[in-house]
């Protein structure tokens, strides 16, 4: 009897010292500096700056007189969006971007809110800040950070803004919202040093949240951005009230993912999965395959050779569209690769699409946000932050037509405190952009309970 009781203590006490250990388990940084040259011994200038985009004749006469180059070569019949962009389809998009296109207005649209710069670590962090108008009697609003991915921007939630911060619902929680650009991207700047990855920018946006005045914070992230505010959950645990992510590929597949990938099919209920677990987990295997080769030559070029590739893109507006729309287009339903028009105005409007690709050319960012891939893989796949749980309230929203299906199970895996798991009805991988609404609601959802079990 005494045995088994010292036994039982022994092991109770294993496992609590293994629970509490893991519980405090915090990712590591140190601070960086990325500006050109060697650091300056004096302090960074710490003033937030308003910005504004802007424009002029000279940068809209040379973007006109470099489309009036482009030299089109027609794609194969009957090819669609299969070997890449459909270059009919593209003469449309040019000609529509050349006459009917207005730069300028967009730019206004892009002012409505309110934009900054600020210096942290050598480099201007770009972002826009936008408070609520209106806040119901006795409760403040909640800040939220939501972080834009690749080929993105933070214009992908130009149609979330106004439903998070002015709810048409008067129960529903009313949210001050803070966009940046992660540095290389759009109007921040590019880092001048190697090694800018994930969990620098996750770094810098603590920085800049901090320089704001936030004591704690949500994030909210798709595309790379779920892997920042990932990180940043994994930096301050106590900082980051939550975490909404409609991304989480599997980082490390451990033990639980690589049996239940195995027996998953045949014993779905043992491992919590859905019909539509099975039917998105398990075509067969040949597809699986040449599904991965034909969708992920990208990312092998921009993690290998981004300054190669990228500085064609960088001279032409028009092979620069070509290569971020096709990804508007696969991304949000690999089907549309069978569309002539690859289906891209059957969710976003040319309007939206150009202005994201406008961010690009305007601020030449394509090679530096293509270098992110390189940063990605630069340490191996070792990174500490790779193998390390995430303890923050979690909810994942699960959207049908995203690149990689990720089942609860495997999200849980990483995520240990998952509040909500919520499978969308529609929408793809650019969800914020493409089902503003339902991200919406699915942000509402998420925050809400994790709001009443803080009470
Ligand atoms: C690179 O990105 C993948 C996919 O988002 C992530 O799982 C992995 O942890 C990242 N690796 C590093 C070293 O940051």
């Amino acid at each position: 009897m005494f045995t088994e009781v010292l036994v039982a203590l022994v092991i109770g006490g294993l496992i609590y010292f293994l629970v509490q250990r893991s519980r405090t388990q915090v990712l590591k940084t140190k601070d960086g500096w990325w500006g050109c040259g060697a650091q300056p011994a004096a302090d960074e200038d710490v003033t937030i700056r308003p910005f504004k985009v802007t424009t002029s004749d000279e940068e809209l006469e040379d973007l006109y007189r470099r489309i009036d180059q482009t030299r089109p070569v027609p794609s194969l019949e009957d090819s669609q969006f299969n070997y890449g962009f459909n270059s009919q389809y593209l003469q449309k998009v040019v000609s529509y971007w050349r006459n009917d296109f207005d730069w300028r207005r967009q730019v206004d649209k892009l002012n409505q809110y309110p934009h900054f710069k600020t210096k942290i670590e050598g480099i201007d962090v770009h972002y826009i800040h936008v408070k609520p108008k209106k806040v119901p009697e006795g409760t403040s609003p909640i800040p939220l950070i939501m972080v834009h991915g690749w080929p993105g921007s933070f214009y992908e939630f130009y149609g979330l803004i106004p439903l998070l911060t002015e709810p048409s619902n008067p129960n529903d929680l009313v949210f001050e919202l803070v966009c940046p650009s992660i540095p290389g991207y759009g109007f921040s700047d590019a880092p001048h040093k190697k090694g800018f990855n994930s969990v620098c920018a996750a770094r810098i946006f603590h920085k800049l949240m901090k320089r704001l005045g936030f004591q704690q914070f949500y994030a909210h992230g798709g595309d790379w951005g779920y892997l920042v505010t990932t990180n940043m959950a994994q930096l301050e645990p106590k900082i980051v009230k939550g975490l909404h992510v409609n991304f989480a590929p599997p980082a490390k597949p451990g033990l639980v993912m690589m049996s239940s990938i195995m027996l998953g099919r045949r014993f779905p209920q043992l491992f919590g999965f859905t019909d539509m677990d099975i039917e998105r987990l398990y075509p067969c295997m040949q597809k699986l395959v040449v599904h991965s080769i034909r969708e992920t030559g990208y990312m092998h070029i921009q993690a290998t050779k981004p300054d190669t590739a990228g500085r064609g893109l960088n001279d032409s507006p028009v092979g620069l569209a070509t290569y971020i729309l096709e990804k508007f287009s696969t991304w949000t339903n690999s089907d549309f690769r069978n569309l002539e028009d690859g289906g891209l105005t059957r969710k976003f409007s040319l309007d939206d699409l150009l202005t994201n690709v406008m961010i690009y050319w305007t601020s030449g960012c394509i090679i530096s946000s293509m270098r992110f891939y390189k940063e990605n893989f630069s340490n191996g796949l070792n990174e500490p932050h790779a193998t390390m749980p995430v303890y923050v309230p979690t909810g994942y929203a699960c959207f049908p037509n995203e690149l990689m299906h990720t089942p609860k199970l495997w999200v849980q895996q990483k995520y240990h405190n998952l509040v909500t798991f919520t499978p969308m009805a529609r929408g793809g991988h650019f969800a914020a952009m493409e089902e503003p609404q339902l991200m919406a609601e699915d942000i509402q959802k998420f925050i809400k309970l994790v709001e009443k079990k803080k009470k």
